[in-house]
């Protein structure tokens, strides 16, 4: 029998972690094949509320799982950790101003890089979904120094995966018959979706779509609002989508994409794209040998470039804003 990879979930009594934990307790997240220990990481408040979570997951008798341990301490969460998805965090309340939300965050993904720095396992591979993602997950990597940069990601496959479904529907096709759509940039409003590289049946999908007001009007607001108009329907944010797209990471993480496809991820820049270097910014990834790397040499014409360049500016912003606070 296999050694259980030791999966690490923050925030794990919040919304997403309750529709996580029981697929990745199922093999979802890793493969049917592979034994998982969870290790749940709250705040002391919501330690009692994960216990139930645990009850609940005793309860389906997952032959999967090998154990679950549940702590508010995140040197104990993140020791010996294999996947760590970093899940809570602290959302924006009435009258925050931004500067707020970076300090507040910044205070639990400095200490979370950190114990991640001294504890994790050699292999440690890092998904960062609490907001602000890409920025949080710059902050964790920052105070890693002993852990390989391009372990620390953040999460944009939600957003991909609102886009395939948004053209799927739009062209009348399945999302399967849709490769190589890219979400670039920050996990926020000024995303871009890009179809211009996108392939539909073996057309570029802008083609296929040909309808550059749609495009521009309709797909591209609404795949980057896509998450306050969950709340406005739902009362409450994406939970189940997001875990689901939380999932499909860390499976093409490790299990890699297909050959001739590629998926999206926010990752460590190394230059491409004119995306600054150290920034954690969406970009098309390919994941081979259990790594992700970037799509090289893609051609981008002047409307993709003016998107990505103000989404890109955004993360620069936000980089110097935690800079200025001394989180970085
Ligand atoms: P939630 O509020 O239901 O749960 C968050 C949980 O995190 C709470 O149980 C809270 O106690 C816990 N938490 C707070 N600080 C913590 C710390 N220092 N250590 C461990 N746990 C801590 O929120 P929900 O709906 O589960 O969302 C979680 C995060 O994911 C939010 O920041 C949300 O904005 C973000 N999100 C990101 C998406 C993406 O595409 N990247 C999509 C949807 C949500």
């Amino acid at each position: 029998t296999r050694t259980p990879v030791n999966v690490t979930v923050t925030g794990a009594a919040g919304q997403i972690g309750y529709a996580l934990l029981f697929r990745i307790a199922s093999g979802h997240l890793l493969g049917p094949d592979v034994p998982v220990r969870l290790r749940l990481l709250e705040i002391p408040q919501a330690v009692k509320a994960a216990e139930g979570t645990a009850m609940e997951l005793d309860d389906c008798a997952f032959p999967l799982l090998s154990g679950i341990d549940i702590t508010d301490d995140a040197k104990t969460a993140f020791d010996g950790v294999n996947i760590a998805l970093l899940v809570g965090a602290r959302p924006r309340t009435k009258g925050m101003e931004r500067g707020d939300l970076l300090e507040a965050n910044g205070g639990i993904f400095k200490p979370q890089g950190e114990a991640i720095n001294a504890g994790a396992a050699d292999d440690v591979r890092v998904l960062v979904v609490g907001n602000p993602a890409n920025t949080n997950a710059l902050i964790a990597q920052q105070h890693a120094p002993d852990v390989p940069a391009e372990r620390f990601t953040a999460m944009t496959r939600l957003d991909h995966n609102r886009a395939l479904s948004q053209l799927a529907k739009k062209l009348g096709v399945t999302v399967s018959d849709i490769k190589k759509l890219t979400i670039w940039g920050n996990h926020s409003a000024t995303q871009y979706p890009d179809l211009f590289h996108a392939e539909v049946n073996g057309q570029v999908a802008a083609q296929a779509v040909n309808d550059q007001d749609w495009l521009e009007n309709t797909f591209i607001p609404t795949v980057a609002k896509r998450g306050a108009a969950i709340i406005e329907a739902r009362g409450a944010s994406s939970a189940a989508s997001a875990a689901n797209a939380a999932i499909d990471h860390v499976y093409s993480w490790v299990n890699g994409t297909p050959e001739g496809d590629w998926t999206s991820a926010a990752v460590v820049s190394d230059g491409s794209y004119g995306v600054p270097e150290g920034l954690i910014s969406s970009f098309p990834v390919v994941a081979k040998d259990g790594r992700y790397e970037i799509v090289q040499g893609l051609e981008i014409d002047d409307f993709s470039r003016a998107r990505i360049d103000a989404s890109v500016a955004e993360l620069v912003e936000e980089r110097d804003a935690v800079k200025a606070l001394g989180l970085i």
